[in-house]
């Protein structure tokens, strides 16, 4: 059995669901996991007896959350022993890989932090939950890209749930104390 740290920083919510899907699939493969909320947390560091450590965070004007890059300087050597991974939710995941993918070059720079896994998953409009000048604002960015989800009346998700669930497969898989291998 393994222990999966699981830590994040979400705005309107849609990272906050990815991880809470991550933690239900590694608990379903009979292991621990623990999510916590970088923004309601003090969490200063990763706590002792941990086997794994995937970092979520979302992006919001072409950054992830200060804080998930703070707590990543802070915790760089630890997420460097463990097996770690990071996962980046933005709207740039769908269709505009080459914009997620800067997103993430722009956070490894930032952080020093160069994980073997990555994630980039694409995360959903929420245009019901935005106050007047963000729905707006959404929108003249989403009209500006071509896209068609314009009506502000609903919701868009974009979230492939199962590349989340590979991606959480294939990092346990990466896991020796979640493999049945040694602790390295
Ligand atoms: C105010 C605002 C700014 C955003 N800026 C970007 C951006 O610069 N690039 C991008 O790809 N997505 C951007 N997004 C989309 C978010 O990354 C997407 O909605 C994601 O699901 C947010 O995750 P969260 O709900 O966990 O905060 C933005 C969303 C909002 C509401």
């Amino acid at each position: 059995m393994a222990n999966i740290y699981i830590p994040y920083g979400s705005v309107e919510g849609q990272t906050a669901r990815i991880v809470e899907y991550i933690a239900d699939l590694v608990r379903a493969h009979g292991h621990e996991a623990e999510t916590v909320d970088l923004k309601h947390s003090a969490a200063g560091s990763i706590p002792s007896g941990q086997d794994g450590v995937i970092v979520a965070a979302s992006i919001h004007m072409g950054k992830h959350e200060g804080f998930v890059a703070d707590f990543v300087r802070q915790n760089r050597a630890e997420l460097e022993r463990l097996p770690s991974a990071l996962i980046s939710v933005s709207l740039a995941a769908h269709g505009d890989e080459q914009n997620a993918e800067g997103y993430v070059e722009e956070f490894q720079e930032q952080t020093g932090w160069h994980p073997a896994h990555v994630g980039i998953f694409a995360g959903a409009l929420l245009y019901t939950q935005y106050n007047f000048l963000k729905r707006q604002m959404m929108k003249k960015i989403v009209r500006d890209k071509g896209s068609t989800d314009l009506d502000t009346s609903r919701d868009y998700v974009y979230t492939e749930w199962d590349g989340v669930k590979r991606f959480t497969e294939d990092f346990l898989a990466g896991v020796p104390a979640a493999s049945g291998q040694e602790r390295a």
